[in-house]
């Protein structure tokens, strides 16, 4: 395959942009750097931009969901209830979710068979941003937002400093949107709830690079080579 093509693959760069690249001489092939564009590679080669090793993507399945209020976030359910199994496309190999939403959270799941990422990921080490936006009751005071800003005890825990951006001010009700690097068990309600503006409403719009974008409730796409390239960037 001709690099710059791998390089479009591996979800580097579009392909025109993977040629400047090349051009530049910020890509080495077997620790050399290759300036000659249309160079043709092979998977066993070894490929790196600015220093960084860049990889085809693997077999490897991943699935982003649209996760709609109501279901839970398991393949099957004991007792019954809708599960994000019930929502992916027929034929896929078994993959499972990375992390969990709450059965009344709605927003962005990404679901795959690659245990190593998926247990990367969920690591608290690696602190993979997310963003929700929720809706809250009553408005927050400058005090409130600075606690939840500075981080917070929260019953049983420590919160780290979520960053805070109120979008809207409707009557009786705030629209935030809070960005946490933890993953405690229903920690964005927690944390509202303990400065006193309990959540009405939680949509996740964004899991690290992985934006909910207009992907209606319900409905999947595959994870973009560049999405899984910023996930791999992020557990290095
Ligand atoms: N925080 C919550 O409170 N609920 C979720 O589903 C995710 C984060």
């Amino acid at each position: 395959m001709r690099l710059q093509k791998y390089l479009a693959h591996a979800g580097v760069a579009s392909r025109r942009a993977a040629e400047e690249l090349i051009v530049r001489g910020q890509v080495r092939v077997n620790g050399k750097v290759v300036r000659e564009l249309g160079t043709s590679v092979e998977e066993r080669d070894n490929v790196a931009v600015d220093g960084k090793i860049v990889r085809l993507p693997t077999k490897h399945t991943y699935i982003v969901l649209h996760k709609p209020l109501g279901v839970v976030t398991t393949m099957r359910d004991p007792e019954g209830r809708r599960t994000v199994g019930d929502l992916l496309p027929k034929g896929l190999p078994r993959i499972v979710p990375v992390g969990r939403l709450d059965y009344d959270t709605s927003g962005v799941l990404l679901l795959t068979n690659d245990g190593e990422l998926a247990h990367v990921l969920t690591h608290p080490r690696f602190g993979v941003e997310k963003t929700y936006r929720a809706v809250v009751k009553g408005k927050l005071s400058a005090g409130e937002l600075d606690r939840l800003r500075r981080g917070m005890h929260v019953e049983t825990f420590r919160a780290s400093g979520a960053q805070v951006k109120v979008v809207a001010s409707p009557p009786d009700r705030t629209v935030l949107d809070i960005t946490i690097h933890e993953g405690r068990n229903r920690q964005v309600r927690r944390m509202l709830e303990a400065v006193g503006h309990p959540v009405r409403e939680l949509r996740r719009l964004r899991f690290g690079p992985i934006a909910l974008g207009a992907l209606a409730p319900g409905r999947t796409r595959p994870a973009t080579a560049r999405e899984l390239v910023r996930l791999r960037e992020l557990v290095r």
